[in-house]
């Protein structure tokens, strides 16, 4: 089951009616050279759901892929995310990945990193929320936040986040803040959702994908799926790509499921939401 998938890629709605494909494309570490090439092909293989950050430096090529797709602009879900540097000057940043993507308007824009130590987040919504009124956007959500950053946003702001967009693979399960933000009526999105690749070589992983005639990778994403999240796996290889778009193929048991759910061992791969900084990005 590594061609093209026979079933379309199923749609959450997120809190505000949007609707959003469960599985994208992330381009994160897809050097900016080769973005429109790689992106390209994925929008021909299919996807319709592009997750990029300004913090990337490939929201050009991303751009110049959906322009020369000939797809509609609606046809195509584009996510984009604010540096953390520009949390100060989120309006005038979004304008650059604005131009940056040749875009009118973006369909999801979220804060990259809350940043606790620079204490500048919440400003930082507020201007997401002027802009998401102006319609630059048909959404905008939030990655990497901890429930006491949500907590500050729901405590000095109007607009509730429609995702929040974190670490999230089987070594790293992240259930409680999972549990915590759908109770918000927050959707999660899962980022390193292959966790970088870690979790392909898991024995219960493999009988899966034995069980199925799968790929280890189509395993791990349909367990994503099975739980309702949104999830956006990254590869520079057209196989690959191919590979974990037809995943949505693949239905798992609410045991396999439970399974793969055991699986998580705290493995957190990135950076940790409550210290970061990233004054780089
Ligand atoms: P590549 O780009 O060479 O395919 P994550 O999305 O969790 O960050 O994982 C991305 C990593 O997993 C990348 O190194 C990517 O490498 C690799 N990867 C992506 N899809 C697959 C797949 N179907 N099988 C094996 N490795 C994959």
């Amino acid at each position: 089951m590594t061609e093209s998938p026979r079933s379309s890629v199923p749609e959450l709605t997120l809190s505000n009616s949007v609707r959003i494909p469960q599985l994208g494309f992330g381009v994160f570490q897809v050097p900016p050279e080769q973005t429109q090439e790689i992106v390209e092909d994925a929008l021909a293989a299919g996807y319709r759901h592009i997750d990029t950050a300004a913090a990337y430096g490939n929201e050009a090529g991303v751009g110049a892929a959906i322009a020369a797709s000939g797809i509609p602009r609606a046809e195509i879900f584009v996510t984009t995310k604010l540096r953390n540097g520009d949390q100060g000057r989120a309006r005038a940043a979004f304008m650059d990945s604005r131009r940056a993507l040749k875009l009118d308007t973006v369909d999801l824009y979220l804060i990259h990193w809350p940043v606790p130590s620079q204490g500048m987040f919440v400003q930082a919504w507020k201007e997401l929320e002027g802009l998401y009124r102006d319609g630059y956007m048909r959404a905008i959500g939030v990655s990497n936040f901890l429930p006491e950053h949500l907590d500050a946003l729901a405590d000095q702001s109007q607009v509730l986040p429609a995702v929040n967009q974190i670490e999230l693979h089987p070594g790293f399960r992240q259930a409680a803040l999972a549990a915590d933000t759908v109770a918000r009526g927050i959707a999660v999105e899962a980022y390193s959702p292959l966790g970088q690749g870690a979790a392909l070589a898991d024995a219960e992983v493999a009988a899966l994908a034995d069980k199925y005639g799968t790929t280890p990778a189509q395993v791990v994403l349909a367990w994503h799926l099975g739980s309702g999240r949104i999830v956006i796996p990254k590869s520079a290889n057209p196989g690959r790509l191919r590979e974990n778009l037809a995943a949505v193929d693949l239905d798992l048991t609410q045991e396999e499921l439970d399974t793969l759910d055991g699986l998580d061992a705290g493995s957190r791969i990135g950076a940790d939401p409550a210290t970061a900084s990233f004054s780089q990005l």
